[in-house]
């Protein structure tokens, strides 16, 4: 049967966003908002979201970068080890997850946490649990870069132990060793990217360099991908989508020391509507990894959001107010029709 021309998408979600602030903000907010029922905002600002003032504010600044547009922005705390329960108490009505970094392994997160001794962070994981408040994770050691994630999985794997009732997100996994423990832990989940589905490390450092494709964690093996692509396609129930979508200015990527970080928020639905045709993948199950499974892990119910998508060759801008996307002056086969907001 010819895969369909025209598909529908009910109220996708975004579940790992950097939306940024100042200018930047308000430059792409409205991109993501356009396409997205919802996101989950990560927390890594300069200086990162650790008090309510911060986190409420921030809220407010990326509602009015949004304006009238249908809407949620799901807020994040940056993870600190020795948040209390009065102060989480306090905060879980204005929060959807906490977002634990180790020190210094990416973009802006200098105020990590260094030492997975797992008594050192039981205060704030304890709390988490007792709330319901997911744990998000960059799951990165500071080994070889090839190897971080695959060496973090026993980290993993331990907090899933000692904390059995604490959901673990483990965020845009890139490994054939981080979907294996996905089964093997009734609370581990997880959130693959865009390009994480689309390319391993010869895309980004086979030939030419090309700098808008690097990010952490660096994408890696073709058997890796296979993975990743095995378990989106399939929809695994414990599985989301969560774009990554990183936006740096043009100058910080093409340049001398690279910035980590893929811009994919504004083409991320029609190159994935292009991934599940090249794959004869079923429509139901882009539905379940775009928007159904995160809302079930999640527990959210975002504004209704109906986009159509249709088959229709569309050449990616080469850049959006500065940032280079993803898949830039490229052509993609897929392109959004109408997006029918309530
Ligand atoms: C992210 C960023 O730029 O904030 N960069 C990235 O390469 N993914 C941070 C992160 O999620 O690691
Ligand atoms: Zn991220």
């Amino acid at each position: 049967m010819p895969y369909p021309d025209k598909i529908l998408l009910n109220d996708p979600l975004d579940m790992h966003l950097h939306l940024r602030d100042g200018e930047m903000l308000r430059r792409i907010a409205p991109l993501s908002a356009h396409t997205f029922s919802g996101a989950i905002v990560m927390p890594n600002l300069v200086p990162p979201v650790t008090d309510k003032k911060a986190l409420v504010d921030y809220k407010a600044r990326i509602e009015d970068a949004v304006g009238n547009t249908p809407f949620s922005p799901y807020m994040t705390l940056f993870f600190k080890p020795d948040y209390d329960m009065a102060f989480l108490s306090e905060m879980r009505e204005h929060l959807s997850a906490i977002k634990l970094y180790p020190a210094g392994i990416t973009t802006n997160s200098e105020g990590g946490v260094s030492s997975f001794d797992i008594d050192a962070l039981r205060p704030t994981l304890e709390a988490m649990s007792a709330l319901e408040i997911p744990l998000c994770v960059h799951g990165e050691t500071d080994g070889f870069v090839m190897d971080r994630e695959a060496q973090f999985v026993p980290i993993y794997e331990r907090l899933a132990e000692a904390f059995p009732e604490l959901t673990i997100v483990m965020e845009h996994i890139t490994t054939k060793e981080s979907v294996a423990a996905l089964d093997r832990y009734e609370n581990l989940y997880a959130t693959i990217t865009l390009h994480h589905l689309y390319i391993t490390l010869d895309d980004v450092a086979g030939g030419l360099l090309r700098p808008h494709l690097f990010c952490k964690p660096i994408a890696k093996r073709p058997e890796d991908k296979e993975a990743l692509l095995r378990v989106a396609l399939e929809a695994h129930p414990k599985v989301m989508f969560g774009s990554d979508s990183a936006p740096h200015p043009k100058e910080a990527k093409e340049s001398y020391g690279c910035a980590a970080g893929v811009f994919t928020a504004p083409i991320a639905l029609q190159a994935l509507a292009q991934l599940f045709e090249t794959h004869d993948a079923p429509l139901e199950n882009l539905q379940a990894f775009v928007s159904d499974n995160a809302k079930r892990i999640y527990g959210v119910t975002p504004p209704k959001k109906e986009v159509v998508l249709t088959k229709r060759p569309t050449e990616v801008p080469a850049e959006y107010g500065g940032v280079v996307p993803m898949f830039a002056e490229e052509r993609l086969t897929f392109a959004i029709e109408e997006i029918i907001d309530g």
